[in-house]
């Protein structure tokens, strides 16, 4: 195994809480180890890290030396947990447009991919706007007196865009409770064993979408579970797995990073006072304020591993076929090279080239309902509670602790008198 003898220690611990409580001093080390270099990470083992955004940008960019799929690089399984996940699981966590490249990368994000354009997302946002206000009157009674805080993480940042993606799906609300207590260990996932402890509730998820998909064969009714069973029913355009694969993909990628995102937005804005009130006085300013709060919170740290299909130099290191190298999209946004004063929160950064929605042909597909739900979001409860306060009980926020994501247990937050 050439690849262990080269392998060096290094300080790249991502389950380090220097990443939350302040990314950009930590993504900046990572920066100094060089824009290649070698790590051991959880449930990927040894890997790869691309660093510089040059160096994230062309492993996301260039297809032909770097591929989703480990088949292409050589390799029977993605990392070794994928030898021990029982082969139901792994036929549907691999089977989706970000498992795959080229041609059938292609043919599965096309069958989706209208949905999420700019246009018919904007056309959504009376409906988007509808739902946020909705969740923020079911908060008001649990709200009413000044001093009482609220946490906005199981009140709205995961109800609010859960119900968001549940209704471009087609699926009822009456389920939307179910989900809540289903995916509310997501966010925990730290070690293999994580993955292992959410196999039940992915097993309760997969049943109910197939239950899901056997009601819309017989009665069609609007939303993208809809499409896809028709996409299947024409045969060559979708296979069962993908079916199955796809939807649980849109589910949870649908809300679980939105969830975040929120959460690091209200976060910032609270700590960063002169930003909420600069924002509250000119909404016009929210798309350019979110892009910089992912870029400075950078929700979520690394892409997905990419699997090299040749020997070859990069950035000074040689990579051999079939090993893994992980994109850090995190220190791609703290990169001095391309961001003046990468550490600094500037809202009028223009251009703002942050990484954290990914790069080249698995771009985030959901980025403009992302977008759109954080703004709306953000509206309403500052509209609402222009007085809004963080509630720190401890002396810094509750930071989680997903591996490769910023996230948060709970955020307490007070209306102030
Ligand atoms: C703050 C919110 C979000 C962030 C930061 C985010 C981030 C990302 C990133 C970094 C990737 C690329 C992964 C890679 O190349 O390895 C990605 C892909 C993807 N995202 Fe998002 N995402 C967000 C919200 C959403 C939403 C709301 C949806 C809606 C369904 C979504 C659906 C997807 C899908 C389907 C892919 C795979 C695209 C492909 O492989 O072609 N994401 N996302």
């Amino acid at each position: 195994m050439p690849f262990l003898k080269k392998r060096a220690a290094t300080g790249f611990d991502l389950t380090s809480p220097e990443f939350r409580v302040n990314p950009g001093l930590a993504f900046g080390k990572v920066l100094t180890q060089g824009p290649v270099f070698q790590s051991r990470m959880p449930i990927v083992g040894n890997s790869w890290i691309a660093s510089s955004w040059e160096a994230v940008a062309e492993t996301l960019r260039n297809t032909q030396d770097f591929v989703r799929d480990p088949r292409i690089a050589g390799r029977q399984n993605e990392f070794w947990i994928s030898r021990i996940l029982p082969r139901k699981f792994k036929r549907l966590f691999f089977n989706n447009m970000l498992t795959r490249d080229g041609e059938d990368h292609r043919r599965l994000r096309t069958l989706v991919s209208q949905a999420f354009q700019r246009q018919n997302i904007q056309q959504m946002e009376t409906r988007i706007n509808a739902i946020a206000i909705q969740h923020l009157q079911n908060m008001e009674s649990n709200f009413n007196s000044p001093s009482t805080g609220i946490d906005f993480i199981s009140n709205f940042c995961r109800p609010y865009p859960l119900a968001v993606i549940c209704e471009l799906l087609g699926l009822p609300e009456s389920d939307r409770p179910k989900f809540m207590k289903w995916f509310s260990g997501m966010s925990r996932v730290r070690s293999a064993a994580g993955i292992f402890k959410l196999l039940p509730m992915m097993n309760r998820t997969i049943k109910y979408l197939q239950d899901q998909f056997e009601q819309v064969r017989k009665n069609p009714r609007p939303g993208l579970i809809t499409s896809l069973v028709e996409a299947e029913a024409e045969g060559d355009r979708l296979q069962q797995d993908e079916l199955l694969s796809t939807a649980l993909l849109l589910l949870l990628a649908g809300h679980e990073t939105t969830l975040h995102l929120l959460s690091n937005s209200l976060l910032t804005l609270l700590q960063l006072e002169d930003e909420k009130l600069a924002l509250m006085t000119n909404w016009a300013q929210a798309d350019a304020t979110i892009d910089e709060i992912l870029r400075w919170t950078s929700v979520v740290h690394i892409a997905k591993p990419r699997f090299v299909t040749r020997d070859r130099k990069f950035h000074g290191q040689m990579l051999n076929r079939g090993e893994t190298i992980i994109p850090c999209l995190g220190s791609a946004n703290f990169d001095p090279e391309v961001f003046t004063a990468p550490t600094e929160f500037q809202r009028n950064r223009t251009p703002n080239r942050h990484m954290t929605f990914g790069n080249g042909p698995h771009v985030c597909l959901g980025m403009s309902l992302a977008r759109a739900e954080t703004r709306i979001a953000l509206q309403a409860i500052f509209e609402k509670w222009p007085q809004l306060v963080a509630d720190f009980r401890l002396s810094q926020p509750d930071f989680g602790r997903r591996i490769g994501m910023r996230t948060l247990n709970t955020l307490m937050l007070k209306r102030n008198a």
